[in-house]
């Protein structure tokens, strides 16, 4: 079983990790950028490890997938506020059968993944992830396009004119508050969302355009906390799994790409870039290494699978009731 023996190990500590790279998760694991109060858990005193099937109900009935809407205030006060779509995103699209969350790990370069991924009903792509150029790996559907603020706000990535963001759905966020208070989240976000997506919006008035409320990050946040031994950064979830949760409210079965490592894992952080760095894949600001175990006790397919195809199968939300 030596193959099968690499890959992802539920239990990964960050005493597994590299002393650099250690190091790093040590100081976030001390900072408090956002505020995070946490109580613990509540069943603290006799806290058992909860199994799959136990997690995933945990995460379907604790993860609320909220996008801001034009009646939540203060943007309901704004001039801007109908740039922000009347809904939630939940009730605009969907339901599809089946959906493909793409990582951008390196790990996908030379998978040939790209018909199997573009055979799905939706494709959830991360960032300045490209597709032109790299299908046979990575496909080339894109339904929803997920992006951090601060991919909105760099010069480099030219959100607001690049033809790389202009295909499929797209989804914002932004390090909230740990008290997801939306007033003061307007006040201190990390990088310029808002003043990007006014912009954004006043030049593509046609593309649906989302931004999720803080309060979700730190709903899946805790998610992760509770069910690790070790205390885990304060910092948001990646990208990642937060596309994961929302394909999960959206979709019957979820398959997610190269999230866990195949036997192709390499320290190449992106399929799409020559940078190498072992955090991409293991996390330094992002709780990621506690994401991936996570993940891997979610997964309903094979150790095989995800071996060969960096494949993890995870249930929609609406095909199982708690
Ligand atoms: O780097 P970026 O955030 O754009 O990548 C999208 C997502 O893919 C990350 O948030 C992370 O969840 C996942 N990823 C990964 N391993 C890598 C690179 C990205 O798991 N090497």
């Amino acid at each position: 079983n030596g193959a099968l023996g690499e890959v992802w190990n539920e239990e990964m500590s960050s005493s597994m990790l590299g002393k650099r790279l250690r190091k790093v998760v040590q100081n976030y694991q001390a900072m408090n950028k956002y505020g995070v109060r946490y109580p613990g858990p509540e069943n603290a005193a006799h806290r058992s490890k909860l199994s799959g099937p136990e997690l995933l109900c945990q995460i379907k009935n604790m993860v609320q997938i909220a996008t801001l809407t034009q009646d939540m205030e203060p943007f309901s006060g704004f001039p801007w506020a109908s740039q922000l779509p009347p809904r939630q995103i939940t009730a605009d699209i969907g339901p599809f059968k089946t959906c493909a969350v793409v990582s951008s790990a390196g790990s996908l370069k030379n998978s040939g993944l790209g018909k199997e991924i573009d055979a799905h009903d939706a494709v959830i792509r991360f960032n300045a992830a490209p597709t032109t150029g790299f299908e046979k790996d990575v496909g080339s559907k894109t339904t929803v396009r997920l992006i951090n603020s601060q991919v909105m706000a760099s010069e480099d990535h030219h959100f607001l004119s690049s033809s790389l963001y202009s295909a499929g759905i797209l989804v914002s966020w932004d390090p909230g508050p740990f008290s997801s208070d939306l007033g003061e989240w307007f006040n201190k976000t990390d990088y310029p969302i808002f003043k990007q997506y006014q912009r954004y919006r006043r030049l593509h008035p046609q593309q649906p355009f989302y931004i999720v409320h803080p309060r979700t990050e730190w709903q899946l946040w805790q998610r992760i906390q509770d069910n690790m031994v070790e205390t885990i950064q304060k910092n948001p979830p990646s990208s990642g799994l937060l596309g994961t949760v929302l394909m999960m409210s959206l979709c019957e079965v979820v398959h997610v790409y190269e999230f866990l490592p195949s036997r192709r894992k390499t320290e190449l952080c992106h399929y799409y870039q020559r940078f190498s760095d072992a955090a991409c894949t293991l996390g330094a600001y992002h709780p990621l290494l506690y994401e991936k175990n996570l993940v891997k006790r979610m997964n309903k397919g094979s150790d095989h699978d995800i071996y060969t195809h960096g494949k993890v199968t995870l249930p929609g939300f609406m095909t199982f009731d708690c």
